[in-house]
This record gives structure tokens, sequence and C-alpha cells, in this order.
């Protein structure tokens, strides 16, 4: 299967190293060759028909912050209209007022026929529904198990493996900033203003973390998870949000004295979409500490089924990548022995 990837940051680089590392292994149980055949950051791009050397691509980001020789204004989607191969993995900046540049490329890969794979918020949280009509009129797949959780298996595991039950409702954390910033005011009765300062010393919140903190990411996630597995049309905006920056110690503290936790839930079904602080009982499974993603889901025959795992990073979000990339060759064999 040939690949592009858009976008040569944090998660565009851990898919080039995974792509690497798990070659034998994708080889050996598809019986094809994984190639990336082109890759773009926002001002250069290099293309070979017969496969890029991820290593040589990474090394030469490092050196040069360019990804390719060849220089290009950012619009990745002019080029991509020319170039052969199976799937785009779009890995651009997450923008939640335009939706670009990623609507565009994987809009502009859909209608030409080409799979796309993508870890970006930005277009399914605002315009799901044109996305998921392209994939269907062109036949290709768009897969994104990324934009959620990271490595925490939701949409496939909701969409796929539980097709057959009816899911009633999914809560859950879905913002690894916020819930370090919550866990932290409760265990060291810190202010939540001295919270967020640990987190952004640490990393783990922007140094803008508005995005995060006032429950817009959560938010995007409530509405692709709505799109995705209740088979709503929302756009993040449709989302009811409060965010945490109104979460006080004394609010944490009177939770500790019944025992219990905030914690910002998302909460999804096809009523209601929301995202707040929510009382957790300790002992919960919602009522987990870190940066680590959770959620519940509630169907009519298996009951409660929780899944954890860490929300972001770079192998984690490459994982998520890695396993649409999986089920592609997985229907892609299927379908070559079909035909034979
Ligand atoms: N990091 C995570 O843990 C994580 C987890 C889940 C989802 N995500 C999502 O995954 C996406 C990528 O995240 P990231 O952490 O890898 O971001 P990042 O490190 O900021 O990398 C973004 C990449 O996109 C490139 N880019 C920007 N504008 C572009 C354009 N017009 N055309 C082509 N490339 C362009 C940048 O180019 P330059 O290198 O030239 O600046 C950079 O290489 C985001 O949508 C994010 O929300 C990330």
């Amino acid at each position: 299967m040939d690949l592009v990837i858009v976008g040569f940051g944090v998660v565009g680089q851990g898919v080039a190293e995974v792509i690497q590392q798990k070659r034998e292994f994708l080889h050996d149980a598809f019986r094809k060759k994984t190639r990336i055949v082109g890759v773009f950051d926002s001002s250069s791009y290099e293309t070979n028909k017969t496969g890029l050397d991820p290593s040589a691509l990474i090394k030469r980001k490092a050196s040069k912050n360019k990804v390719g020789k060849r220089r290009y204004d950012g619009d990745a989607w002019r080029i991509l209209g020319a170039l052969e191969y199976d799937t785009l993995i779009e890995v651009t900046p997450t923008n939640i007022v335009s939706g670009e540049p990623g609507f565009t490329n994987i809009a502009t890969a859909l209608k030409s026929g080409k799979n796309v794979i993508t870890s970006n918020k930005g277009p399914l949280a605002l315009r799901f529904r044109e996305l998921s009509d392209a994939a269907r009129k062109n036949n290709v797949q768009l897969r994104f198990e990324a934009t959620v959780g990271g490595a925490m298996p939701i949409i496939n595991l909701s969409r796929e493996l539980l097709r057959g039950e009816k899911i009633l409702s999914i809560r859950g954390i879905l913002n690894g900033t916020c819930n370090f910033i919550l866990d932290r005011m409760m265990e060291e009765g810190l202010p939540f203003a001295q919270a967020l300062r640990e987190a952004q010393d640490m990393g783990i919140a922007e140094k803008d973390p508005s995005y995060d903190i006032d429950g817009d990411d959560s938010a995007c996630k409530v509405a692709i998870l709505a799109n995705a597995i209740f088979g709503l049309d929302k756009k993040y905006s449709d989302v009811k949000k409060t965010g945490i920056r109104g979460v006080t110690e004394d609010a944490i503290s009177l939770a500790e004295e019944e025992k219990k936790v905030i914690r910002l839930i998302g909460e999804i079904s096809p009523k209601r979409l929301e995202v707040a602080p929510r009382l957790v009982r300790i002992g919960h499974p919602l009522s987990i500490g870190g940066t680590r993603n959770i959620v519940q889901i509630h169907t009519d025959l298996a009951g409660e089924i929780t899944v954890a795992g860490k929300g972001a990073g770079k192998y984690e979000t490459a994982s998520a990548i890695l396993s649409d990339l999986v089920a592609l060759l997985n229907e892609n064999k299927k379908s070559r022995v079909i035909r034979r």
C-alpha cells in the first residue's frame, strides 16, 4: 500500500518510524509492501514512487527543519491530485475555525478515490457529514481512530467489534490535560492557576491552554463520537460545554469530603452531547488520575465496557493510525482473495 503523509511533526514522524519498525510484520501479514511515496510539511515536500526512507526523512527534518528538498506554499492538495498513491495520512494541525488545511487535503484525496487516515480533529468536528459522504460516494474509507483518545481504541471498537450491539451512551474523560490539572488540585490542594502552571512547565498543557481547559478539545471529540457512533450530523459547537477554569479549591475539597473527585466528563448519546465538570465517586473507573483517557460504553447486551489508554503522544497516536492502516490492509487482502 502506497502512503502519502501530510504533516511531519510529532505524529507524522511517529507514523514514519512505526511504518519502518513494522515493515516486516505488515509484509508478512498482508503480502504487500507498505511504502511512503510522498511526504509534506508546511513548506517542503518529497515524493518517490519506489518509496522514501523513513529514517532519512526524519534525519532531514531534524537537521534542516524541512522534510523535503522541494519547496511549496502549504497547499498540499494541489500536488496530491497529481500523485499516485493509495492512502493519505493527514496529520496537520487541528484548526477548529476553518478545518484547514486538513479539510481540503482530506476532501481532495477522497474525491480522487484514495483512502484517508487522520488524527486531525478539525475537519471531522466541523464537516463530518460532507467527508463521510465523499468517502461513501467514492467507495473509499475515511478512518480516524487517532482523533479521539490517542491510543485508546474507542472508534473502531464501537463501530466494528461492537457492531451488533446497540450503543446507548458513552461517557468519559477525553482530555488528559484537564484531568492532570484536576488531579493535582485534589492531590496537593493546589489552586487552579498553580496546577495549570505545573502542567505547562511539564509540557502537558500548551502556553495558550484555552483549547483544552475551556472544553473545546473534549467537545470536538464528543462531536466526532456522536457522528461516528450514533450517526448524527453534529459540529463541535453543537456540544454544550463548560470547561474547568471555574473549578475552585473549595469545590474540590467539598467533593473530597463526600468521597468524590471532580472530573471533566464528556457525555454522548443521541439525546445528549455535553462536556462539563462532574462529581465522580472515588474508586469509580472515571475517577482515574493523571493524563490517561477513559471511556465507558453502555450497550444493550454487554452492559458497560470500559476502555482506558494514553490520550496523546508520538507513538500512542501512531498506534491508533497503525490500527486504521491494518484495517485497510485487511480489507484489501479480503477483496484480493474474493477476486481470485
Ligand atoms: N501530538 C499528539 O499526541 C496528538 C494526539 C492526537 C491527535 N493529534 C492531532 O494530530 C495532528 C498532528 O499533531 P502533531 O502533534 O503532529 O502536530 P505538530 O507537531 O504541530 O505537527 C504538525 C505538522 O503539520 C505541518 N503543517 C502545518 N501546516 C501545514 C500545511 N499547510 N501543509 C502541510 N503540512 C502542514 C507542520 O509543518 P512544519 O513542520 O513545517 O511546521 C508539522 O510538520 C493534529 O491535528 C493534532 O490535533 C495529535
